[in-house]
């Protein structure tokens, strides 16, 4: 679902195993059906001291809309919340931007391409404010 149709290696980012980097999974009885990661990394265009980066955000097809992903995706803020981070950030692809800002994400700059992937945005949430 991340990278449909593109070997799972694509799926592997720098800093995967790093200590302060987390991979969150939703399962039903016996199914992976959705993932999302967290990297701690500082966006310098946005404000506040303890960032991190969400990454390799996806639920399964055939789960998708039902909300898994605002299920996962609230779970991993709230570890963050307890880790005062202060802005959790992300590269969104246009096709989720609503998803996004339902999640209460806001857009910051320009679209840009990332290869192979498509136009993204910069968005972005602060939380413990
Ligand atoms: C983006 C994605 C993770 C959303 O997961 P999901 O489980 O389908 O989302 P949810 O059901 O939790 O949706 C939460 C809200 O966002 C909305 N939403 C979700 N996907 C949307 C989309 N593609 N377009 C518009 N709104 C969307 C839902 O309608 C819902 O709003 P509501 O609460 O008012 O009904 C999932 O569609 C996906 O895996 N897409 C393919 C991979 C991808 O593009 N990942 C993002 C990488 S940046």
């Amino acid at each position: 679902m991340l990278r449909a149709g593109k070997p799972i290696e694509t799926c592997v980012f720098d800093g995967d195993d790093l200590e302060t980097t987390f991979h969150l999974g939703i399962h039903t009885k016996d199914k992976l059906v959705g993932i999302c990661s967290f990297f701690k990394k500082d966006h310098t265009d946005i404000q506040g001291k303890n960032q991190y980066q969400l990454r390799g955000m996806a639920v399964l097809k055939e789960y998708q809309g039902l909300g898994l992903g605002n299920i996962i995706l609230t779970y991993g803020e709230k570890i963050l919340e307890e880790k005062k981070v202060e802005v959790i950030w992300c590269n969104a692809r246009e096709v989720a931007l609503n998803f996004y800002k339902k999640c209460g994400y806001q857009i910051i700059g320009n679209s840009f391409l990332i290869q192979d992937i498509g136009w993204h945005y910069v968005m972005f949430k602060f939380i413990n404010d």
